[in-house]
């Protein structure tokens, strides 16, 4: 029996409480598959930091460096800054641990009301696309610096970073991927604007067309594609963005097929040379924390992906295909306008993935 080791970072607020739910999923449907998996948590969170002055120990890093994958909930702690537990956590996993691309499916499940289905002449046709979003570059940098503070001469000057080997990684990435789907790939761009960073990145993508034959492209400024996301999604396949447009493009996907908290994400080294990561869309939710009405569908698919990254696609999908079942059913939390609690979603889940037909060699029937 494969045993992967999995890190697990539950986080912040409702991160523990999905991270929780994501587990008891994931350990039914190794059972079911003829895997197991051995879990090693770790507290590193913003509520560490109010106590230690750091997200994680000075070694963390090298401690998460031997795992198969890391399974995340969320990070975020009324009176950290945000950019604490990004620069302080998530941006250095990313960084060290090169998964450069984030991978975020913008997929309309059954069940789920969205501005979106209104839109569709048959409320059946399904949107399914992917974005992958440059994850360890780009506009995220720490190149640039203040002067002149509180005078009216004050100044802030922020760079951007875009490398050849960067920008065609995540590029080839792409059309990796759009190669084995719908063969259509956009890219997010802004040339007309943004004179140096933008032109490099469509010259890189035209170059790397002529390799992929068989893959259409288009390529969209950021502001007309965002008003395709909503307009028009359909037309997507594979949609390929700089680390802030792919940002932004990628909470307005999870917005417009439902809620953010169905939303999932892969952080991927696809060289496999280091641990990937996995993890939801959503923050920590202080709003909520503590009242057990999270809903654990984003920690599952997120869970769902890394089975796929595991080399267990159809594990993954069966587990998507329960959590399909559930809402089939009904069954919600508050944010889809039902009255269901985190554990009851969860136990339906973990019931439906029962009835999903599973070979003991982790392929389905
Ligand atoms: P958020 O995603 O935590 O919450 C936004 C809204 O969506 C809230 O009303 C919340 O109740 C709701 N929501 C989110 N996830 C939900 C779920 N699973 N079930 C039901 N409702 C859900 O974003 P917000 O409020 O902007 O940030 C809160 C904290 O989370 C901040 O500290 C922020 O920095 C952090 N954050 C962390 C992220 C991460 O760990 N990757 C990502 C985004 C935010
Ligand atoms: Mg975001």
């Amino acid at each position: 029996m494969t045993t992967f080791r999995i890190a697990v970072l539950p986080g912040d607020g409702i991160g523990t409480e999905v991270m929780d739910a994501g587990q008891r999923v994931l350990e039914h449907a190794a059972s079911r598959g003829g895997l197991a998996f051995e879990w090693t948590t770790f507290d590193w969170s913003c509520e560490r930091y109010t106590t230690h002055g750091a997200m994680l120990p000075d070694d963390g890093l090298d401690q998460l460096a031997g795992f198969d994958s890391i399974f995340l909930g969320a990070v975020g702690y009324p009176g950290v800054p945000d950019h604490v537990s990004l620069w302080g956590l998530l941006i250095p996993i990313r960084r060290t641990f090169k998964q450069y691309v984030n991978l975020r499916p913008v997929r309309l499940l059954r069940g789920i009301d969205s501005p979106i289905r209104a839109l569709a002449e048959d409320p059946d046709d399904l949107l399914d696309f992917v974005c992958v979003r440059e994850n360890n570059e780009g506009e995220y940098s720490e190149v640039g610096g203040r002067l002149y503070r509180g005078t009216p001469d004050e100044l802030a000057v922020q760079e951007s970073v875009f490398t050849r080997r960067g920008v065609e990684r995540v590029m080839r990435y792409a059309f990796g991927l759009a190669d084995g789907r719908d063969g259509q790939l956009a890219s997010a761009t802004k040339s007309n604007g943004i004179i140096h960073t933008m032109p490099f990145w469509d010259e890189i993508f035209a170059e790397l067309a002529g390799s992929y034959p068989r893959v259409t492209t288009a390529q969209y400024h950021i502001d007309a594609l965002a008003a395709l996301f909503v307009q028009d999604p359909r037309r997507f396949d594979v949609v390929v963005a700089s680390n802030l447009f792919g940002d932004i493009l990628t909470d307005l996907g999870a917005a417009v097929v439902g809620s953010i908290g169905i939303a999932p994400s892969a952080n991927l080294n696809p060289e496999r040379e280091h641990p990937s990561m996995f993890e939801p869309v959503h923050g920590s939710a202080p709003d909520i924390a503590g009242q057990g009405i999270a809903n654990p569908i984003g920690q599952v698919w997120s869970g769902s992906m890394m089975l796929d990254h595991l080399g267990h696609p159809q594990l993954g999908e069966a587990v998507l295909e329960a959590v399909q079942i559930v809402l089939d059913a009904g069954l919600r939390t508050r944010d889809l306008g039902g009255t269901a609690t985190t554990d009851e979603v969860t136990d339906a889940i973990c019931d439906a993935l029962d009835d999903v037909e599973i070979h003991p060699d982790g392929t389905r029937g």
